[in-house]
């Protein structure tokens, strides 16, 4: 059977996740990975799970197996109401706040009901992979705005909406992926000033926020531009990504929208995980169980730096993230990151080229992205210093040459 006479025109901007199929490579046995995005398992509260399972059974009994408003499960929207509220100064009512699956599943929601093709959205350079791929099938122009070590450069910001009506901004304030970088308190203040004097969505993707390892909180935009953003935040990081519990707050006439694509692509989240991350939640075993996570992550991301500072050439700069899960490190321009990518792996070392996080991959190729969740102190900084003893011992700076 032809079946590609049968696909739909869109499927032409459909792509495997390339980092999927990276990930795929470097789980060979005998593989030391810096290439995953995903959390520890040690990071799951796995010794609380049965006691959570004993409590949703006995509080919500066959109700937690059924069918459930698309908008989210009702105990669960009025946790979360009070710990944004307690926790990150978002002031929403139970009734503001949706559930879906995932993060993931709001950034497709949001490229349904925005992006007609050609429409232009703007986004950070380099940005989250998964975001383009749920964008990309809508067959939006990317506008793409810049940023330094502090994250969005505001002024591009404002330059690109005094030249254009974007349909949403996106982007990960805080520890973002790929970069680790976070905007400071004084920029998110004036992108908030900027997206409300344009009368712009902004649509500020947050999984990373609790997982901070030194220096104090930022608030999220959110707080400071309620009207025009969509905040987005999810359980992933904080509890299990295999529940795919996400969730967002996003102005009136927008979450309408929201909720009727959710009804038609899976009419709810699962009930079941929702009444656990309520348990987790009202419970108060987030709470506890964070400074566990944040103990596990903050050794190895120390010593992934040290490494970067002890082993790397002085030719590469690299983030200092404070949080979240990455580490991202630049060559000099016109390094072949892909190419060192490709050695090392038959070295047994492995990371992810930075390239596949920008709209115009020809913009990143001198870029990596390192992940510091998965593997331990020991093995972070035999993994970094293979990586430069393959850099330095090729003595090239470019690998094409
Ligand atoms: C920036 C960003 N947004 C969204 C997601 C998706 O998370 P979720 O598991 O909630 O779908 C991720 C996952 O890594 C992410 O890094």
């Amino acid at each position: 059977m032809n079946i590609e006479q049968l696909l739909a025109g869109r499927t032409h901007k459909m792509s495997v996740n390339t980092i999927r199929e990276i990930l795929k490579v470097v789980a060979q046995p005998g593989m030391v990975s810096l290439a995953g995005g995903i959390p520890a398992p040690e990071s799951f509260p796995l010794d609380i799970l049965q006691v959570l399972t004993t409590n949703v059974l006995e509080k919500y009994g066959p109700a937690a197996l059924q069918y459930d408003p698309t908008e989210g499960f009702a105990p669960l929207r009025k946790a979360l109401a009070y710990d944004l509220g307690s926790r990150k100064g978002i002031l929403a009512s139970p009734e503001e706040i949706f559930i879906a699956s995932g993060s993931q599943g709001v950034l497709d929601a949001a490229g349904k009901i925005f992006i007609s093709k050609g429409d232009p959205i703007a986004v950070e350079s380099p940005t989250y992979l998964g975001a383009i791929q749920a964008f990309d099938p809508y067959e939006p122009r990317y506008v793409t705005l810049e940023s330094d070590d502090q994250g969005l450069i505001p002024e591009s910001l404002e330059n690109v909406l005094a030249r254009e009506t974007v349909k949403f901004i996106y982007l990960v304030p805080t520890f973002q992926n790929p970069t680790g970088r976070t905007i400071p308190l004084e920029r998110r203040q004036r992108i908030a000033e900027i997206i409300q004097a344009r009368d712009a969505l902004l649509i500020e993707d947050d999984p990373y926020g609790d997982l901070r390892y030194a220096g104090q909180p930022i608030p999220p935009i959110k707080t400071m531009a309620p009207d025009n953003v969509i905040y987005v935040s999810t359980l992933s990081k904080v509890f299990a990504p295999g529940l795919r519990i996400g969730y967002y707050i996003a102005p009136q006439n927008v979450r309408d929208w929201l909720v009727i694509v959710k009804q038609g692509v899976d009419l709810h989240t699962s009930t079941f995980n929702q009444a656990l991350a309520a348990e987790y939640i009202q419970g108060g075993y987030l709470k506890k169980h964070l400074p566990h996570i944040i103990r596990l992550y903050t050794p190895k991301k120390d010593a992934m730096l040290a490494a970067l500072v002890n082993y790397f050439p002085k030719e590469f700069t690299w983030s200092r993230p404070e949080g979240g899960m990455f580490v991202w490190v630049e060559g000099p321009e016109g390094y072949a990151m892909r190419e060192l990518y490709y050695r090392c792996v038959k070295q047994n070392v492995a990371f992810v080229p930075g390239q596949f996080f920008y709209t115009n991959p020809a913009n990143g190729i001198h870029t990596m992205r390192l992940n510091f969740t998965m593997a331990d102190e020991a093995t972070i900084d035999a993994a970094v210093k293979k990586l430069a003893d393959i850099i330095k011992a090729r003595h090239f700076l470019y690998p094409q040459d």
